[in-house]
């Protein structure tokens, strides 16, 4: 089993459709670890939908519940940590995130489209799908890759394959 004893062995970012909760838990089973998915701890702790919060709270108590998990998550969380697409936009996450190894999750509006199908379930995707992600991929391009340790581009490739790659990373080994 690798853990990270008091942190997580990695720290998987990037937009939605990119694959962080498949990816994770490849990555997770290669390392005989857990993943730990913050928008499912959100969901577990508040025992409602992350569409439901952001339509009967809003997206900033959304955010506020986020931040909470994220940072309780990377003191907490021994193995694989899958943060939701938008967390890194926060300040005081992204000082949290210094010292962690970050894995950037790398996608294009093609193949985030075909992973996610754009469904209900995302919010903030809710209206225009397409050109809203193409829109918040441009603003949060700069700020995934100011956090990421390793940057690892995921076009057409499966998540045993991003996983081996990224477990190559992690260890130093080959990919
Ligand atoms: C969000 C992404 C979602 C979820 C929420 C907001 C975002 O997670 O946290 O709907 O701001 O990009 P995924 O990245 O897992 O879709």
């Amino acid at each position: 089993m690798v853990t990270g004893s008091t942190r997580p062995v990695a720290v998987l970012v990037g937009p939605p459709g990119s694959g962080k909760t498949t990816v994770g838990l490849a990555l997770a089973r290669l390392l005989h670890a857990d993943l730990h998915d913050t928008d499912a701890a959100v969901e577990a702790a508040t025992g409602r939908t992350i569409p439901d919060i952001f339509i009967e709270d809003g997206e900033p108590a959304f955010r506020e519940l986020e931040r909470a998990e994220v940072a309780r998550s990377l003191t907490g969380a021994t193995g694989v940590l899958a943060l939701g697409g938008g967390a890194v936009m926060d300040p005081a996450t992204r000082v949290l995130l210094v010292g962690h190894t970050v894995v950037f999750l790398d996608v294009g509006i093609a193949d985030a489209s075909r992973r996610i199908g754009f469904d209900r379930s995302r919010p903030l995707l809710a209206v225009n799908p397409r050109a809203t992600w193409v829109a918040l991929m441009k603003k949060r391009r700069p700020v995934y890759e100011g956090v990421a340790t390793y940057r690892v581009d995921t076009a057409g490739r499966t998540p045993d394959e991003i996983a081996r790659e990224i477990a190559g990373l992690l260890t130093g080994g080959p990919a």
